[in-house]
């Protein structure tokens, strides 16, 4: 982060932002939402009407939508990302949404480096962003902004040929799932780790843990 307090300019911010129109395309078809909103509507999140939410590397807002989907409580939703341009398309679609949980709001920052308090957040989602990132740093962040016992709903991209293909075309790395729970277990208590359907196109490339801030 320079001195002015704006983030740097990324590899990754400069990719999704040349690419977010066809990134949004490409997930509305799959499927994503649909099958993020089923898992968490699976879980007991204990959100209350207070509660502050955050979609760390929410891209064009996928996650973010499938949050108010669900209709589940909160105060504010945060959609925090390095692309303005992902982050505007999310703004549009959240703008047309008729049902949300509460206001949304939009911020360009580094998950790294997020300019959020200690212990903040009462529930933080990251779906495909820590495979940009070294794993313990982004988990570290999230555990500080993440109030104690409070979950995080982590995405990570699994190992496997759609992973592989995905790696190449979106220039990020892939962290062995060994990795992903020993980095975790450093800040989280593991609650579940769920495996997507195979029906479910998410599944091809995405597992999802449930984690609990220590
Ligand atoms: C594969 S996309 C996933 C987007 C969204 N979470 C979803 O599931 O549709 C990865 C996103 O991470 C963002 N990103 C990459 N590195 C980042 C960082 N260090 N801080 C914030 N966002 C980052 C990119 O701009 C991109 O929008």
């Amino acid at each position: 982060m320079p001195k002015n307090g704006k983030p740097t300019r990324t590899t990754a911010q400069g990719l999704y932002d040349r690419i977010a129109d066809v990134q949004n395309i490409a997930m509305k078809i799959n499927g994503y939402r649909a099958s993020v909103a089923k898992y968490l509507r699976s879980l007991d999140l204990g959100l209350r009407s207070d509660s502050l939410v955050l979609d760390a590397g929410s891209g064009t807002g996928i996650v973010t939508n499938a949050f108010h989907e669900c209709g589940l409580p909160a105060k504010r939703v945060i959609s925090l990302d390095l692309s303005i341009n992902s982050l505007k398309i999310a703004r549009e679609s959240l703008s047309k949404r008729k049902k949300a949980s509460a206001p949304t709001d939009t911020v360009q920052a580094n998950v790294l480096a997020m300019p959020f308090a200690d212990r903040t957040f009462d529930l933080i989602m990251m779906c495909g962003v820590l495979e940009y990132t070294p794993l313990d740093a982004g988990l570290s962040e999230a555990a500080r902004v993440l109030k104690k016992g409070a979950p995080l709903v982590l995405l990570p991209v699994k190992p496997s040929i759609v992973g592989s293909m995905l790696e190449l075309l979106y220039n990020f790395k892939i962290h062995p799932l060994k990795s992903v729970r020993e980095a975790a277990t450093r800040y989280f208590n593991i609650v579940g780790n769920h495996e997507f359907p195979v029906t479910e196109p998410i599944s091809w490339s995405k597992t999802v843990f449930l984690l609990e801030k220590k």
